[in-house]
């Protein structure tokens, strides 16, 4: 039989400070209303300074280890965009902070396509006997890198992590991953970017342009983008799995922005009732956006052992993936009281 990667555990972890649509109109030129309607947003959490992408990636990790009954792992996955420092990797600390101190530990940087593609890796290291146990986190503080200047990106993103872990078992049991579809487009990578920083435009000890430090997002040209591809690449892993599209039970789309998100589920014909949306509360996260839908529809006691759940995501690089997979059996102390 195959060896498959079987989730088993799930956590997240939201700084405490929630900012409203209207304490962001305070100071931009924006209102409640232009980003409900053109978002679907109304609030998102934001890490205080000196908190870190480790310190929400931990709080995370901590939730999906206790939920899975098992506290060691020995590879930990970190999906992000917002690394704690440009060199090292986030991860090791991670783990470290985790008492996994000696685990194999890496970052991903695939930004909102993050934690799929660190999922599709730790699937394999699983389904090649290199590792046994992984526990994969999508941790982002935007906060860190988006322009409070800029109205149009500082409304979507929001800061969070959340975690899965992974242990080996067959391919047709609850929490079965895979398989998964990926994919990516560098001649859009000036459409999301941040671009100094890095070896292109190098620290010199003078400051960079304003505009070249933060985050820059080209919101039109990557809205139809996004749900294009989102959408085949939705289609393309149900292809994969022999799956159609009426046996899905739930679509977990990158939250981005709802209009994109009810574009991608009527692209792909799912209804409104069969689709996990989180935007609202959240923002987009990145990395986290993912886990973090699964992690609150969890908690809610939406999806239930055996649910189809489909996600799918897109972001900049350009990057998307999809992953299909069966919801387990999760301790079920994880949930929220009724
Ligand atoms: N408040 C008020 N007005 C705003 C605004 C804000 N926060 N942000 C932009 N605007 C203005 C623009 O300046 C523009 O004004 P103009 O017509 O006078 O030039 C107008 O609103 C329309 O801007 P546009 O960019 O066409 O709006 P949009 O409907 O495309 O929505 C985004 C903008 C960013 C919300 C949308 O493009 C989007 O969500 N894109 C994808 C983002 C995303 O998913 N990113 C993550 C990648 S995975």
């Amino acid at each position: 039989m195959n060896r498959a990667a079987v989730l088993d555990g799930i956590g997240s972890c939201l700084p405490p400070r929630v900012v409203s649509n209207g304490e962001l109109a305070a100071t931009l030129d924006t209102t409640d209303e232009w980003i409900v309607s053109r978002t679907g947003i109304r609030q998102r959490h934001v890490a205080a300074p000196g908190t870190a992408t480790s310190d929400l990636a931990v709080g995370a990790g901590e939730q999906a280890l206790k939920s899975s009954g098992e506290p060691v792992v020995d590879t930990v996955v970190v999906a992000t965009t917002t690394p704690d420092r440009s060199c090292p990797a986030t991860a090791p600390a991670v783990a470290s902070k985790l008492g996994l101190t000696g685990a194999a530990a890496y970052d991903i940087s695939a930004v909102c396509s993050g934690f799929i593609y660190g999922l599709a890796t730790a699937c394999g290291l699983i389904a090649t006997g290199t590792a046994d146990r992984v526990l994969v986190i999508g941790a982002e503080t935007y906060s860190s890198i988006l322009n409070p200047r800029d109205r149009a990106t500082s409304v979507i993103f929001g800061d969070g992590a959340a975690a899965v872990t992974l242990r080996p078992g067959g391919p047709d049991e609850p929490g079965a991953v895979g398989p998964f579809d990926l994919g990516s487009d560098g001649n859009g990578r000036d459409l999301i970017t941040v671009r100094a920083g890095g070896s292109e435009q190098r620290l010199s000890g003078v400051e960079p342009a304003p505009d070249d430090q933060f985050f820059a997002m080209a919101g039109k040209e990557v809205f139809w983008r996004a749900v294009l591809r989102m959408s085949e690449s939705a289609q393309s892993v149900l292809g994969r799995a022999g799956l159609a599209v009426d046996e899905v039970d739930w679509l977990v789309g990158h939250q981005a922005n709802a209009r994109i998100l009810q574009r991608l589920a009527n692209a792909l014909g799912i209804p409104p009732e069969r689709h996990i949306v989180n935007i609202a509360e959240v923002g987009n996260t990145a990395a986290a956006s993912i886990p973090l839908a699964l992690a609150d529809a969890h908690a809610a006691g939406t999806l239930h052992a055996g649910d189809r759940v489909l996600l799918t995501a897109f972001g900049g690089g350009l990057t998307w993936g999809s992953a299909v997979l069966t919801w387990p059996e999760l301790d079920p102390t994880t949930r929220r009281s009724p």
